[in-house]
């Protein structure tokens, strides 16, 4: 049972059927999932969430799956907020790196593949710069079904290569960014059974990051923190957080009115959304050239830009971009001073935070979540 109603093109509003096998819309952008609202506020009590046990599974009702009892399994749980001092916010992190695969894209991926099995799809293909393809084979093999990942040789972490072919996935290397990657899984699969599960070209990987905004209002006891800051390459995760919320608000689960600030964070060697954000512009131009240690955000072009930057000006956010030296200086100061170990992506997240609050963006006392995304025991580490 599923309160999944349509499909709905997250530019022209056009509705779609949920039923069958979506990618982009006609017009070429995301296709967003739309549930019965209505009938979820009638019979779903917020408070069984916390009676479960599931992890993202948790969020059933909000989710597009049919069946609970067949999806792919690999211990999900919700992951931890964890407080770090700051002299001047209130700073949380949230870790995903203890999710299944050691990243958040297990949620998008988790769901991906359990809806593509649903629609009767047993082949997936995808680019990806590491923790994706790592999670796409991860579920993937627990469903029995075959993956296809195209990384970039360049700067994929070799954990990421070595996970992804160890869970079972067929592996491309390839010269080029990850949207040359994209090119090269269409070529691949070009009149074959295959199905290109590349970020936001089907629709439920975002409902499966949307639930990273879910959890965060159960923790939060169906309040919000004043800013989210979330190291963005395609995406999802910001869009995914701002539709859960807008989900929740209509629901009238959340206590306040109020919803976060988002902030996308990016390297300065690939700020195409900073760019495009400065500038005012709807949609955002590819980055030439893109070059940071931080794999996971070297993004240079992404489907998702018009709703990255629609999030980012409803919910009077920012874009921030920051040097890979500033990278390094964060992993190395909390690594050092309170235990913890993030992935690069997470430490830029620390660093824009900072910068944020030294230009008084982020105002004292305000509280601040910082996204971890991976665990940082991935990644070669600095001296
Ligand atoms: C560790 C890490 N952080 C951040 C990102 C960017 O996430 P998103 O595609 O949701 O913007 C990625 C994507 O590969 C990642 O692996």
């Amino acid at each position: 049972m599923s309160y999944l109603q349509q499909l709905q093109c997250s530019l022209s509003g056009e509705l779609f059927p949920a039923d069958r096998i979506q990618q982009l819309s006609p017009a070429g952008r995301p296709l967003l999932c739309r549930y019965d609202l209505a009938r979820i506020r009638a019979e779903v009590d917020r408070d069984v969430f916390a009676r479960r046990n599931g992890g993202f599974w948790n969020y059933e009702e909000l989710l597009p799956c049919q069946d609970y009892a067949r999806v792919p399994r690999l211990g999900e749980i919700r992951t931890p907020l964890i407080r770090v001092a700051h002299p001047h916010m209130r700073l949380t992190i949230k870790d995903e790196g203890r999710l299944p695969t050691g990243s958040f894209k297990a949620r998008g991926l988790a769901l991906a593949v359990a809806r593509a099995r649903e629609l009767g799809i047993d082949k997936l293909a995808m680019p990806s710069n590491g923790n994706a393809g790592a999670a796409l084979a991860a579920y993937a093999s627990r469903c029995g079904m075959r993956s296809l990942v195209v990384c970039p040789a360049d700067n994929t972490p070799q954990m990421n290569i070595d996970e992804i072919r160890m869970q079972g996935a067929e592996l491309e290397l390839l010269d080029g960014m990850i949207d040359d990657c994209g090119k090269r899984v269409r070529e691949l699969i070009a009149g074959s059974d295959w199905f290109d599960v590349s970020t936001l070209k089907e629709p439920y990987r975002l409902e499966g990051k949307k639930t990273m905004g879910l959890e965060l209002a159960e923790q939060y006891g169906w309040k919000l923190p004043d800013v989210i800051v979330y190291p963005t390459g395609g995406g999802t995760g910001l869009i995914g957080m701002w539709k859960a919320f807008q989900e929740l608000k209509a629901l009238g689960w959340l206590e306040q009115e109020q919803l976060p600030r988002m902030v996308a964070v990016q390297a300065s060697g690939c700020a195409p959304i900073v760019r495009a954000f400065d500038e005012g512009a709807e949609e955002a131009k590819r980055w030439e050239h893109a070059d940071t240690l931080a794999a996971g955000i070297r993004v240079p072009a992404a489907v998702g830009d018009r709703l990255m930057l629609q999030t980012l000006r409803e919910s009077n956010g920012t874009a921030r971009a920051v040097s890979d030296d500033d990278i390094v200086a964060a992993w190395k100061q909390l690594a050092r001073d309170e235990g913890l170990l993030l992935c690069p992506e997470g430490a830029a997240t620390l660093a824009a935070a900072q910068q944020l609050a030294d230009c008084g963006w982020i105002q004292p006392g305000e509280d601040v979540v910082l996204f971890n995304c991976a665990t940082g025991l991935k990644y070669p580490l600095p001296d």
